[in-house]
């Protein structure tokens, strides 16, 4: 009895001994099985229990556990040890270094179309107009029929487009969105509206069958070409950042009368002529005029009480005048080379 009692304190100090150090899971699992498992020591003796007496049955029967207990607890101990060393090493190599540089995002920009639209419609917000949008798709009457182009009329020779039906098609200009405006709205009437417009032409230097109009309209009560007139400027010295020469040259438009275009003094040469003016000394900037007293009444407004102005601008021609680009086809190939200029 005191023989198998010391055998047991033995297995215990060498298991402990053995177990300490040991944090390799494979070696752990295995001298788990050496001494808790069914061909241990402890195992075997636990099995002799029964055929000892009934008192020193309890006994060693309380010292076997007490033992395996101290040795399960012991591997467990080293179990999560274990478990721990592995967590650290794993967090260790996928830490991420936060004071390494990340990497660049590119940020973009706007298109120097988009650009200049915004400085156009800042300067018209700010004397009081209001930002409308019209349809892409018209109808006949609207493109053309109520702003004074009746079938057949040469107006339409110079604006050939795309039909989507008989009497729809791809709008021509932006002067249609000036009759929805006025059909639906009661002077005072402020708007500008930035959109695209769509001509069959061929695409080459200075045409392409898409591209886009800022078309304005106001009507009030005895609004007259002076108010046109000093608006317009008001817009352009804005838009120069500076005081600039303007210059009226008459000219038809079927929806306005009289009609003219507004030039500016050529910015490059100062007004002596060069290649960008063509020698004239002055660029063409828009079309502009009194609204035609036809156009009103088509949209039950009385010319008798009131009047109006209106204008239209490409504003790719602007654009290209103030970036100093010789080539449209360059907006619309997002070339990130060209776009990044700007
Ligand atoms: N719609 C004209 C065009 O596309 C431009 C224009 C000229 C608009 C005179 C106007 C205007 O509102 O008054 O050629």
């Amino acid at each position: 009895m005191e023989d198998l009692k010391k055998k047991i304190e033995e297995i215990e100090i060498n298991a402990l001994k053995e177990i300490e150090n040991v944090i390799d899971f494979k070696k752990l699992t295995e001298l788990k099985i050496k001494y808790l498992g069914k061909k241990s020591e402890l195992f075997s003796i636990s099995k002799q229990i029964g055929n000892f007496e009934k008192e020193e049955r309890k006994e060693v029967g309380e010292i076997v556990n007490k033992t395996s207990e101290k040795l399960k607890l012991q591997f467990d101990l080293n179990f999560k040890k274990i478990k721990k060393i592995e967590l650290e090493k794993k967090l260790q190599n996928e830490k991420v270094d936060i004071t390494l540089p990340g990497e660049e995002v590119e940020i973009g920009k706007l298109h120097p179309l988009t650009q200049i639209l915004n400085k156009i419609t800042e300067i018209f917000i700010s004397l009081g107009f209001l930002v409308v949008k019209g349809p892409e798709i018209e109808t006949d009457y609207y493109n053309f029929e109520a702003l004074n182009i009746p079938k057949n009329h040469p107006a339409r020779d110079t604006q050939d487009t795309f039909y989507v039906e008989e009497n729809l098609l791809l709008r021509t200009q932006t002067s249609p969105v000036q009759i929805r405006i006025m059909e639906k709205t009661k002077p005072p009437i402020k708007i500008i509206s930035p959109g695209r417009v769509y001509r069959a032409d061929s695409i080459d230097a200075t045409h392409s069958p898409v591209f886009n109009q800022v078309e304005g309209l106001l009507v009030d009560e005895k609004i007259t070409m002076a108010n046109l007139k000093a608006t317009l400027e008001i817009f352009i010295k804005k838009l120069c950042n500076k005081d600039v020469k303007t210059r009226f040259r008459p000219h038809h438009f079927p929806f306005t009368e009289p009609s003219a275009e507004m030039d500016i003094e050529c910015f490059k040469c100062g007004g002596k002529g060069c290649s960008l003016c063509k020698n004239e000394g002055f660029i063409e900037i828009l079309g502009c005029g009194m609204v035609h007293p036809k156009v009103l009444e088509n949209c039950n407004i009385n010319p008798s009480n009131f009047s109006g102005f209106a204008f239209g601008l490409g504003l790719e021609r602007i654009a290209m005048l103030f970036y100093d680009i010789k080539d449209l086809r360059l907006f619309y190939e997002n070339n990130l080379k060209f776009l990044k200029q700007f």
